[in-house]
């Protein structure tokens, strides 16, 4: 008969072979669920651009060239001139944000203009995202930025100049971060 201090011990000692087989499991053993990334698809995801525009790559563009790239690549989901469509309007907005029908476009809620290049060089457009070239993605930001009246069609935005544009809403945020020592 075994005593139960000597059946407590088998039953860790299993628990611990058991946790182990987990960890040196063979990929062939898992249960599938999803594919390794390639390096490829990382350095292609692999970007933070920071509110200082920290992270910008090297390039530029302006608003007549990225017309040319929304007509082609973002018109049949954003709408003529940002206006919205089946996704969201990006410009334009008639409304403020504190309106009962707040209109929620780039002009009227972003606070950075740099972020926009993360967000787009990330993650649109949505059927090919990643698809788009440095000079092409501050061509459409810039363009995004024209038709918020933001910048002038012809300006040429560059990872220097991006950083230094002020946003309409960039005061509409509360610092969380503030909040919590004031109230601390
Ligand atoms: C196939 C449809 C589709 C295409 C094409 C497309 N988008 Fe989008 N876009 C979306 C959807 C859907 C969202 C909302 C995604 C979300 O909220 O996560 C979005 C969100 C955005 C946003 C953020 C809007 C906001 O204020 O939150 C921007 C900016 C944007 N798209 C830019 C572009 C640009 C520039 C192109 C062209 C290069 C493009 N999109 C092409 C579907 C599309």
């Amino acid at each position: 008969m075994i005593k139960m201090k000597q059946k407590t011990l088998i039953l860790i000692l299993a628990l611990i072979a058991t946790g182990i087989n987990f960890l040196i499991a063979e990929p062939e053993n898992s249960p599938y669920l999803g594919e390794k990334a390639t390096s490829s698809e990382i350095v292609l995801r692999d970007i933070s651009v920071f509110p200082n525009g920290e992270g910008l790559p090297y390039g530029s563009g302006n608003a007549n060239q990225g017309e040319l790239l929304y007509q082609a690549k973002c018109i049949a989901c954003h709408g003529e001139g940002g206006l919205g469509h089946t996704a969201d309007q990006l410009a334009g907005a008639k409304t403020i944000l504190t309106d009962e029908y707040a209109e929620k476009t780039i002009g009227s809620y972003w606070p950075y203009a740099t972020t926009l290049f993360d967000f787009i060089k990330r993650a649109m457009p949505m059927n090919a995202p990643g698809s788009l070239g440095d000079n092409e993605v501050y061509s459409l930001v810039a363009y995004l930025l024209y038709l918020n009246n933001i910048i002038k069609k012809d300006e040429q935005i560059t990872s220097i100049t991006l950083p230094e544009i002020s946003m309409p809403n960039q005061n509409g945020f509360i610092d969380v971060h503030e909040m919590e020592k004031f109230h601390r």
